[in-house]
Parts: structure tokens; sequence; C-alpha cells
């Protein structure tokens, strides 16, 4: 029960609902320096972290976001059906719930407002990481740098 407060995946999700998904999920292990998939792989599943820290990596390897106990991750490539967008990192132990592809469809399908919420999220994660149009500028050096 403490599983839902904690995990801001399950806000706003009747009581009830957040119970039937509780039931689907799966329990896993990371050690720290694990990865628990690539960018571009096919996606399985969506992580809830009961517990620990995780980093989120670009395609070339730079971290893109720190996510903690009660965070989850893995709903981009679900909801869009492609490949990662982002190879994930386990940074100490981790305990991970995973609600299987299946499950979470069916999930989106039931609890509307649910799907809501985790759809609001992943758009806020892709406007993030999308390019900012004017960040080209800090791309040119300073000029004290120039020699
Ligand atoms: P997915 O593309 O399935 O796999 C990689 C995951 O990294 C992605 O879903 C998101 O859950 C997560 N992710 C990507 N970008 C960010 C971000 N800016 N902040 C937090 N999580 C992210």
């Amino acid at each position: 029960a403490a599983l839902i407060d904690r995990v801001p995946f399950f806000k706003g999700a009747k009581r009830r609902s957040v119970e039937e998904i509780i039931l689907a999920l799966k329990p896993r292990v990371a050690v720290p320096g694990e990865v628990l998939f690539r960018v571009g792989d096919p996606a399985d599943a969506l992580y809830i972290i009961q517990h620990g820290t995780i980093e989120i990596l670009s395609t070339t390897d730079e971290v893109i976001a720190t996510l903690r106990t009660g965070d989850f991750f893995g709903e981009m490539a679900l909801l869009d059906q492609t490949p990662r967008n982002a190879t994930v990192r386990a940074i100490d132990y981790c305990d991970l719930f995973l609600l299987g592809r299946d499950e979470f469809a069916r999930t989106l399908d039931r609890y509307p407002d649910f799907a809501d919420h985790i759809r609001e999220i992943a758009a806020a994660r892709k406007t993030r990481n999308a390019p900012d149009p004017l960040s080209n500028q800090t791309t040119f050096a300073p000029s004290s740098e120039i020699v």
C-alpha cells in the first residue's frame, strides 16, 4: 500500500485501479552499473523504481536525467510504439517493478485519467529532450577561447 502513496505513476488514479495494476507488477532487481536497456532496443515493459537511483543516457551517453525512488521510466517507447529513446543504467542497487507491455496497454484503455497523466509526463520529458533552437548559439566558442 505504501507503494501507492510513494509512486507518482499512480497519482490521480483511483484506488481500485491502482490495486489492479499492482497485481500485474513483476519485481526485478538491478545492481550498480547494470544497463537495463539501451537506446534502440525493443520495448517490452514500463519500469517503476520502488527503491534506488537510475540514470537516463542519451545516444551519446550523456546523462539526460536521474530518476529515483517513486519515479517511472520506459513509458515513451510503449506509448509511441517505437524502440527505446534512451539508455537506462542503475546507479545503485535498485528494486524495480515491471508492468508488461500488454498490461500497460490494458491499463491505459481501462483508466483514461491515468492514461492522460502518463501521456503528460511523457510529453514533458520529450519537450525537455528536444533540441532548443537557441542552443546553437552556445556551440560557438566564446571570444575568450578563440586563439
Ligand atoms: P523509453 O523511450 O521507453 O526508454 C527510455 C526512457 O527514458 C524513456 O522511455 C523515458 O521513460 C526516459 N526518459 C527519456 N527522457 C527523459 C527525461 N528527459 N527525463 C526523464 N526520463 C526520461
